[in-house]
């Protein structure tokens, strides 16, 4: 995390890895400030200050702010000065949450809490499908799961495809959002995907978000989120809650994504979006399955028996043309998971989650992801969220 850090203009941020992500993410910072909590407050309190530095005036905050703009790296016309124009799991409200906790600083939580509703508000009014009062991402980068299996029916692509063909296809979307002057309903007409698990996190964060309402003594916002939160739960029960778990629906109609993969099904214990019956069927039927989802190593992204499972890494090529999202695993599922059987009494299958985690970064080191069958270390090194390891207790 130190290795990490930087400075600039009195502001403090973390980059997820130094050579191949060099400026500052979204949902990393909230994870970053989640580690940082079980070290020095005021570095979390910092990175999370540092995210909402560059908010635009209509709320939204890219899922890349650029400190700096001399790197290589994602060099695009977004059409905004310091950010991106995608969006990325809302966990702010969550990691605010998370620093409370720590020490009761409401000062800190009322310094934030207007730039995160003004974020909120913007995702429930530009994103939401009025027919069906779910939330909508324009790019799959947006769900932070960038070439998951996912989005494969709206990109036009079969299961098993090479790496270049889906990293092509999102990058010719990024410039979408500056050609259609930010206007979703131009966007949407490209590609559109009504993901659970940026629903579910919604979920949460709206819940979250009522609470820090309450902190800060806004008892009618308060209300507000709960009732958002009310009102997305039960779109997701009525369209996506189906044989037991929670799908996507692809494009303008909704058509249900069939590619299993553990952010959809299991991110709703972390939630709590399931019953205590429900969740033993998930956890019985899904995650343990050990043709599936229970592997050696840990949970891949997308199960083993899926079609578009892949989890060898080329030889070749970036980071970024590796198989990511299509099987390996990855630290942050873990962390969501690891919570999600804490919450529905699963401890025995939460602590042997735990130890499969400590055991990749103990061999593995701190790479990006690992390799579901044999443990190995993928993607870039010297990359923060093994870090989350500390947060599983
Ligand atoms: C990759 C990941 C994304 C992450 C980013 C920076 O693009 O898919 O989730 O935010 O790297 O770490």
């Amino acid at each position: 995390m130190l290795q990490n850090r930087r400075q600039q203009d009195g502001w403090q941020y973390t980059v997820p890895a130094t050579k191949h992500y060099p400026y500052q993410w979204l949902w990393d910072s909230c994870f970053h400030a989640i580690i940082l909590t079980h070290f020095n407050l005021r570095a979390a309190k910092a990175e999370l200050r540092a995210l909402v530095s560059h908010q635009c005036r209509n709320g939204f905050v890219g899922h890349v702010t650029y400190w700096e703009k001399q790197h290589d790296v994602l060099k695009i016309d977004w059409g905004l000065p310091h950010t991106s124009s995608l969006l990325q799991p809302p966990l702010l409200a969550l990691a605010v949450f998370r620093v409370y906790e720590k020490d009761k600083d409401k000062e800190f939580v009322e310094e934030l809490y207007q730039p995160l509703k003004n974020f909120y508000d913007y995702i429930w009014r530009e994103r939401r499908v009025r027919s069906s009062g779910l939330i909508g991402l324009v790019n799959p980068d947006e769900s932070g799961e960038d070439n998951s299996p996912r989005f494969d029916e709206a990109l036009g692509l079969p299961p098993l495809h090479e790496a270049k063909a889906n990293t092509e296809k999102r990058h010719a979307l990024f410039a979408k959002p500056r050609q259609c002057q930010f206007k979703t309903g131009c966007t949407s007409q490209e590609f559109w995907v009504e993901d659970a698990p940026f629903n579910t996190l919604l979920v949460w964060n709206f819940d979250l978000m009522s609470r820090l309402s309450t902190i800060v003594g806004k008892v009618k916002e308060a209300k507000d989120f709960d009732r958002r939160a009310n009102n997305l739960k039960q779109a997701m029960r009525e369209h996506m809650f189906k044989d037991g778990v929670y799908w996507s629906l692809s494009g303008l109609t909704g058509k249900r994504i069939s590619a299993k993969t553990s952010s959809a099904f299991f991110f709703p214990l972390a939630a709590g979006l399931y019953s205590q019956q429900e969740a033993a069927f998930v956890v019985k039927s899904h995650l343990l399955n050990k043709d599936s989802f229970w592997l050696p190593h840990g949970v891949p992204t997308t199960a083993k028996d899926d079609p578009a499972f892949s989890a060898d890494e080329p030889s070749w090529g970036q980071p970024w043309q590796h198989p990511h999202w299509r099987g390996p695993i990855w630290m942050s599922v873990h962390w969501f998971i690891y919570q999600g059987l804490k919450r529905y009494g699963f401890n025995r299958e939460a602590t042997e989650l735990r130890e499969k985690s400590l055991r990749l970064v103990e061999n593995s080191g701190f790479k990006e992801y690992f390799h579901p069958l044999t443990g190995a270390g993928q993607g870039a090194s010297n990359f923060t969220w093994g870090g989350l390891v500390i947060d599983m207790n």
